[in-house]
């Protein structure tokens, strides 16, 4: 995602800028830049790839005095990564740079272009610049220009914007998208989306709400809230500790990905949903021309979100769907025909395994598909097309929200592919979307859910393993939170198919077998209930996640009543996560590193 930096002050601003944008990294990006205005002068610079390239081409530039600058590392949505795409986006005189989308910036670029305006880049940011500088002619002042700006545009944005006409000044604008300033008795200020490229500069901050927008010089910092009233800045202390800040106050990485995971799948929707169909820009009719069967092919978790979207592909689009785990199609000389699409699936793009079996399918003059989370990864550069999923740099090893938004591109090209194929009705694909539409909510986390699990993760430290158990997709989701609860915990656990217990695995049913049993409402629950109880009745200790009450189970995790099995899938992902989170937590392991892992397996 987007990384925002501003600077104003007497220091030197372009090491500065580029020193704050190298804090932000970890959020992910493909090209930076930086504008500085300094004696008059506006100077800027921008760069593709990695910030080494944006020091290079600043080798020369030199700041001294005061001055005013902006930074930024962007990370493509609306248009390429190319250096006219990177921010920050030049008007006739002003500067800008944004993270978030702007949703209403194909009417206001129409209405611009017919007034003349030209426009330099694909992206949606530009219109704010130009937007500015058409109310510029008409205002009393930059800031009411930038006032009735933010009122003209929609979406979710971050925004930092410079402007000849005021050389002291930096206005901002914050909705959806992160954003702080932090100040010092040195009459600097500085802007940034997390507090890290603050670290050591400022003493106290201010986070901004959504609807803040306002403007800062050497002696003022004025806030207005979105109903245009006045308020103070609400300072707090800057933690000294780079590591916290990245983690947000969370205890770790994976944490604070389980608890984002409401935010980035907002994102992954983003521009993908109409009332009454799907968006894909990124799957057209050359790709999808003569296909009669999807092969998914991927590792680890990313494995089991390709034998979630195997169901939800044969269900709804009716296309025939197979899976495959990469380490083992490689070998096994498999028949590949040219009327399958070949799917890789992988949140890093690098898996070596994973990689292999896109440049055999590639060979054999297969199409091939992407489902990416890391733009000019390496699947992602020899794939015909990519769907990226948007879920931010991941840090912590064992994936969350990574799989998540994974499944929600799946269920969305599920629908995507039906009213391709003809295989839904338009009203089940209008009723579908407004569930699509629901995720972010089922996945927030709740806190005394999360209590809840806390307290109840000391009764299962021990025992002899356990079976994580689904029927359907919950099966996948079942080899997921199992997954989860090896990788961090280090406890031994599998995840079966409910129904498949009685075929051998029953034979370990004890007390000291833990069974963590998805009972969804709306998907077989009669069914996946019997085989809970085929087990308790075994004496096995029961662990039940559903909505619906289940007296034979020794605990219960209730999940919200929902409308749809696929909503309670991302119920149970969460209470499975943060199950997994507080068993590793009391173990006292490294929850982010894990022994024995790494993030991206690069190596066969
Ligand atoms: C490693 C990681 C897993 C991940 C798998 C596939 O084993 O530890 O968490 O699921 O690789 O990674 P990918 O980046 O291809 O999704």
């Amino acid at each position: 995602m987007c990384g925002i930096v501003g600077y104003l002050g007497k220091k030197n601003s372009k090491e500065i800028l580029l020193s704050g944008l190298k804090e932000l990294e970890y959020r992910g990006y493909d090209s930076a830049g930086i504008a500085v205005l300094q004696n008059d002068k506006f100077d800027s610079f921008k760069a593709i790839g990695k910030l080494i390239n944006l020091e290079e081409k600043t080798k020369e530039f030199v700041t001294q005095g005061f001055s005013i600058g902006i930074g930024h590392t962007r990370w493509a949505t609306h248009g390429k990564p190319t250096e006219l795409n990177a921010h920050p986006h030049v008007g006739s005189e002003s500067y800008v740079v944004h993270n978030g989308i702007i949703e209403n910036y194909a009417e206001l670029k129409k209405e611009l272009i017919a007034d003349g305006v030209t426009f330099l880049s694909q992206t949606d940011t530009e219109v704010i610049v130009h937007q500015f500088e058409k109310n510029l002619k008409t205002s009393t002042s930059a800031f009411e220009a930038f006032k009735k700006t933010i009122s003209e545009i929609q979406g979710a944005y971050a925004t930092l914007l410079v402007t000849k006409s005021e050389k002291e000044t930096i206005f901002f604008a914050k909705n959806g998208s992160p954003m702080l300033v932090g100040i010092n008795d040195e009459n600097e200020k500085y802007f940034a989306s997390s507090d890290t490229p603050l670290i050591g500069k400022c003493t106290d901050v201010n986070y901004f709400e959504d609807g803040d927008y306002g403007y800062v010089t050497p002696d003022e910092l004025t806030i207005f809230t979105n109903e245009d009233v006045k308020k103070e800045p609400l300072f707090t202390k800057l933690s000294t500790n780079k590591l916290s800040a990245q983690k947000d106050g969370y205890r770790f990485f994976m944490e604070k990905e389980i608890y984002e995971q409401s935010s980035v799948i907002a994102d992954t929707l983003l521009g993908r949903l109409c009332d009454d169909e799907v968006l894909f820009d990124e799957l057209d009719d050359a790709l999808l021309e003569g296909i009669n069967e999807i092969k998914l092919c991927a590792c680890g978790t990313s494995y089991h979100s390709a034998l979630t979207a195997s169901y939800l592909f044969e269900r709804y689009a009716k296309i025939k769907t197979t899976i495959e785990v990469a380490s083992e199609f490689r070998y096994r000389q498999p028949i590949m025909t040219k009327d399958t699409l070949f799917v890789v699936i992988s949140q890093s793009g690098e898996t070596a395994d994973t990689l292999e079996t896109l440049k055999m399918a590639k060979a054999a003059g297969l199409k091939t598909l992407v489902i990416c989370n890391v733009d000019n990864s390496s699947m992602v550069r020899l794939a015909d097309a990519c769907v990226l999923t948007r879920a931010g740099v991941e840090k912590g090893v064992a994936s969350t929200k990574a799989f998540a938004t994974q499944v929600t591109v799946f269920w969305m090209m599920s629908l995507y592919l039906a009213k391709r194929n003809n295989a839904l009705s338009s009203q089940d694909i209008v009723s579908q979307i407004k569930l699509l539409r629901e995720i972010p909510k089922s996945v927030k986390v709740d806190d005394e859910m999360h209590e809840r699990i806390k307290r109840l993760s000391k009764r299962y430290l021990h025992g002899h393993g356990f079976f994580f158990i689904g029927r359907d997709v919950f099966y996948p989701l079942a080899l997921e939170g199992a997954l989860k609860l090896k990788e961090i915990s280090y406890l031994h656990a599998e995840g079966y198919p409910s129904g498949e217990m009685k075929h051998g695995p029953i034979a370990l049913a004890d007390p000291e077998l833990f069974t963590i049993a998805l009972l969804p409402q709306h998907l077989l629950y009669e069914k996946a209930k019997s085989n809970v109880e085929e087990l308790s009745a075994r004496d096995s200790t029961i662990c039940a996640i559903s909505s619906v009450n289940f007296d034979k189970a020794d605990d219960f995790i209730p999940i919200k009543k929902c409308s749809h099995y696929m909503l309670e899938f991302f119920e149970m992902m969460v209470v499975l996560q943060v199950f997994s989170l507080e068993i590793s937590i009391r173990l006292g392991n490294d929850v982010d590193m894990p022994r024995n892992l790494a993030k991206s397996v690069t190596v066969e």
